[in-house]
């Protein structure tokens, strides 16, 4: 008898990650390893992912079942990531998932791990979109930073890829311009957190420092009520951040800033605050007595132009699509301004939007479960044959 109940596992980047979802909706555990090795790297290692993911596979799924009190026998089907991502990090979850699928005689699912992002916000705000389509999703994470149009048929999702970042993804964005100012890795949260004691100023990077790109824009602009029907228009909403990055990088080198970045970056660590987690106040409490205001007034004004171009990329594709709601989702949508300006921007045109719970905003396997659970509805299963793609698009 079915009981609903999907164990989905992750492993494309470094979060070793296991999960038991209902339905596709109810969490019954979710653990993740998120793997703090990379932090003297200033970056993600693929081979040290690919050894920490061995290390812990077994006890993150032992785990994820425990707290779901739950045994083989109570799932239906095992859910895997299998791409976009690390090769060697993919194939530990999925060669992983593959032995427990012969070893239970349970079906696999292959998911992939961008339409993963667009279910952890899918599972508790599918409601709030009715029967709204289509929706336009931005995922924006580490890895990437993508527009897609979302559409509902039968029962599954279909999308269709309107812009994505011509170099950099937004998270690395954030992450590359924190390494450069002395910041843990990764940078992302502690930049957020940073940017709220600092100024923005409007005019530091301007736009033509992140060019919006129009590719492949041959068809004329639809009228709004015509826009459903999207299919032979190529409009593309790209987007682009490296040049912030080098504009960032030139700022630190003409304000001779680099001396007192090396002495930040020893002080943080001395004070034992580089592997701490920048969500809590008494870490930035310590974190901020070594930071001068322009250096804050900096942070402040980077993430004020990544997040306007952002929204106004988002919104610009919502509009010309004849989008019916917004989902925001991956790790940089845990972004408190990005939060907030998304949702302003959208209650101003009356349009629904909705973004994954804090924990599910990065790498997790409770949103490989809950996207897996149409595709068990449909018996849309992975034989023996399924492997990594690094490069798995979602068209
Ligand atoms: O989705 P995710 O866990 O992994 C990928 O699929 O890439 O996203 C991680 C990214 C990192 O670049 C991290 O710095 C960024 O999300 N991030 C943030 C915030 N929280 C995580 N960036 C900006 N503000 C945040 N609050
Ligand atoms: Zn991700």
């Amino acid at each position: 008898m079915s009981t609903g109940l999907i164990l989905g596992i992750e492993s494309s980047c470094d979060e070793t990650s296991a999960a038991v979802v209902r339905a596709g909706r109810e969490v019954l555990s979710n653990v993740v390893a998120s793997q703090l090795v990379h932090s003297d790297y200033g970056g993600v290692v693929p081979e040290l992912a690919s050894r920490e993911h061995l290390r812990n596979i077994v006890p993150v799924v032992r785990e994820a079942l425990q707290r779901a009190g739950v045994a083989y026998a109570d799932i239906d089907a095992i859910a895997v990531t299998e791409g976009p991502g690390l090769a060697g990090a993919l194939l530990v979850g999925i060669t992983f998932a593959k032995a427990l699928a012969v070893g239970t005689a349970l079906p696999l699912i292959g998911v992939n791990h961008l339409e993963g992002h667009i279910h952890a916000v899918l599972m508790d705000a599918e409601e709030s979109f009715a029967d709204a389509s289509p929706l336009l999703a931005l995922v924006v994470s580490g890895g990437h930073t993508h527009l897609y149009l979302a559409s509902r048929s039968d029962g599954d999702w279909q999308y269709r890829n309107v812009g994505k970042t011509l170099d950099d993804a937004a998270g690395e964005a954030y992450d590359k311009v924190a390494k450069l100012l002395g910041l843990p890795y990764p940078g992302g949260p502690w930049m957020d957190a940073l940017a709220a004691h600092g100024s923005p100023d409007r005019d530091l990077f301007p736009f033509t420092q992140i060019k919006q790109k129009a590719t492949g824009h041959t068809a004329p602009k639809l009228k709004r009520e015509a826009a459903l029907d999207v299919g032979a228009d190529h409009t593309r909403f790209d987007l682009s951040f490296s040049g912030i990055k080098t504009a960032v990088r030139r700022y630190v080198e003409l304000h001779d800033m680099q001396a007192a970045i090396i002495a930040r970056t020893n002080a943080l660590r001395d004070a034992g605050l580089a592997t701490a987690k920048p969500s809590d106040a008494t870490t930035i409490a310590g974190a901020l007595a070594h930071f001068d205001q322009p250096t804050l007034n900096l942070i402040a004004s980077f993430q004020n132009a990544i997040v306007k171009n952002l929204v106004r990329s988002a919104f610009q594709a919502a509009e010309h699509f004849g989008a019916r709601g917004v989902v925001v989702s991956g790790g940089v949508s845990a972004n408190r301004d990005l939060r907030a300006r998304m949702s302003d921007f959208a209650a101003d045109r009356k349009l629904p939007i909705a973004f994954p719970a804090i924990a599910l905003s990065t790498d997790n396997a409770a949103m490989i479960a809950a996207a897996a659970w149409p595709k068990w509805l449909a018996r849309k299963f992975a034989d023996d044959t399924l492997e990594p793609t690094p490069q798995l698009r979602l068209v």
